[in-house]
């Protein structure tokens, strides 16, 4: 393979470190205050049926149209890597017992998504997201809202716009959709390629365009909200006056509707300038999805962890990643010397004691070399002579002293040094 091949898909990121420390740090973080609101983790599979999502989100959105990574198993079934995590947890709770209906689901992993690479954009990309199910309610979407805001002010990131508006009641779809098609239809030559496809099948879907042309035209167009009912008017109405006591202030953005077909009532973005383009932090909202054994609820919302480390580094504000020091480091002099330290070592790590040691049956002076590099305060040298006499050379690596102690003494004194 050249060198070209060996580098990972387009789109796609070998993960190392030391930025791997930093996204250990967010994990860890998002666990803990996901555990003070009451979430328990879910890890459905990367790998699920492709109708999951093309039920869900809808046959006509961008993300399964054009950005599905669907084929066909070895059974003939179609299948896919999962575009995000909704679709894959409603699955999981429309299967289960009457007390999944009522939980609090936590996810962290890999989402995929055969879209044009670009800063910000990834084809492989990772969220943390949550899904409330139960309370269909104002009080869950204004706690769902504030938390994420939370989350993001836990990982240094207070500075974010926070976008809400309404989708409505699925009631309220038709009179938006009609409101939408009589407002846009003198303007039909106007609109991209993709728009005039969109007004039949999906209008809602050309107030997320792209194209400069058919965004002048849309932000001339009537509010959604002024084509829906009273109950979708006050729903949206609590969620905003609940925000502001919660030290959330969030801006309406009429045209906002996120690009998934099973959002109801409230639907959010988190945006951070630092971004660029794809400036979107966070994305969330009320859904049902219907996967014919009863419709499943919930409010939820979806954190880009990509784009929170790139904010976080541009503003070098990402806390400093560095990999604990080793504590000992052992070399080995000849292969029987090997095999000891190898059980030695062992018992180190299970007191704690973080050690490395040299397999390559490299001489005295590389291995020396090793231990200097590693940063390890102690140095731990047996050879053949050693051996005989049962015992173990302990070096200060920063003064030098050296002095022989016999294994049960070395592993005490190693073990209280940590
Ligand atoms: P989404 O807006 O498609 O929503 O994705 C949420 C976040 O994932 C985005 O705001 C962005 O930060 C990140 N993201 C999306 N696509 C990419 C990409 N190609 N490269 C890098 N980051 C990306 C959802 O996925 C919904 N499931 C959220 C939700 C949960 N709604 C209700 N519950």
């Amino acid at each position: 393979m050249d060198r070209q091949q060996l580098q990972p898909l387009q789109g796609m990121t070998d993960l190392t470190a030391p930025e791997i420390a930093l996204w250990q740090t967010l994990e860890e973080k998002a666990r803990r205050l996901l555990d003070l609101y009451g979430f328990e983790e879910i890890r459905t599979p990367v790998l699920e049926r492709t109708d999951v999502f093309t039920h869900s989100l809808g046959e006509t959105t961008d993300v399964v149209s054009k950005e599905m990574y669907s084929f066909h198993d070895q059974g003939g079934r179609e299948i896919c890597l999962r575009p995000e995590g909704t679709a894959g947890v409603v699955r999981h709770v429309a299967g289960g017992g009457p007390e999944a209906l009522e939980s609090r689901l936590f996810y962290i992993g890999p989402m995929f998504r055969a879209e044009k690479p670009q800063a910000g954009r990834k084809r492989q990309f990772h969220q943390v997201g949550v899904e409330i199910f139960g309370p269909a309610n104002p009080y869950a979407d204004a706690e769902c809202i504030a938390l994420q805001a939370h989350l993001l002010a836990e990982w240094g990131l207070a500075d974010c716009a926070v976008h809400v508006n309404t989708r409505g009641l699925p009631e309220d779809q038709k009179p938006v959709t009609d409101g939408l098609r009589d407002a846009l239809r003198p303007h039909m030559n106007e609109l991209c390629e993709d728009c005039r496809r969109r007004f039949d099948v999906n209008v809602l879907r050309t107030l997320d365009c792209k194209q400069p042309g058919c965004r002048t035209l849309v932000e001339a167009l009537p509010e959604i909200t002024s084509f829906m009912g009273e109950a979708a008017r006050r729903h949206f109405g609590k969620v905003r006056d609940l925000l502001g006591p919660m030290g959330v202030t969030a801006s309406v953005q009429p045209r906002l509707v996120r690009g998934f077909d099973y959002y109801i009532h409230t639907v959010w973005e988190i945006t951070h300038t630092a971004l660029g383009a794809q400036d979107a932090l966070s994305g969330g909202g009320r859904y049902v999805i219907d996967f014919g054994k009863k419709a499943v609820e919930g409010v939820g919302f979806a954190i880009g962890m990509e784009r929170i480390v790139a904010v976080l580094t541009a503003a070098g504000t990402a806390p400093a990643a560095h990999a604990r020091p080793h504590g000992v480091w052992i070399i080995s002099l000849g292969e029987e010397a090997v095999r000891e330290n190898m059980v030695l070592a062992r018992q180190l790590r299970e007191k704690g004691v973080k050690c490395g040691m040299d397999l390559g049956m490299r001489g005295m002076k590389a291995q020396m070399r090793a231990a200097n590099r590693s940063g390890a305060p102690w140095a731990v040298i047996r050879g053949a002579d050693e051996l005989a006499k049962s015992v173990c050379v302990l070096k200060d690596m920063k003064t030098g002293d050296q002095a022989e102690l016999a294994l049960t003494d070395l592993l005490t004194r190693l073990t209280a040094a940590g």
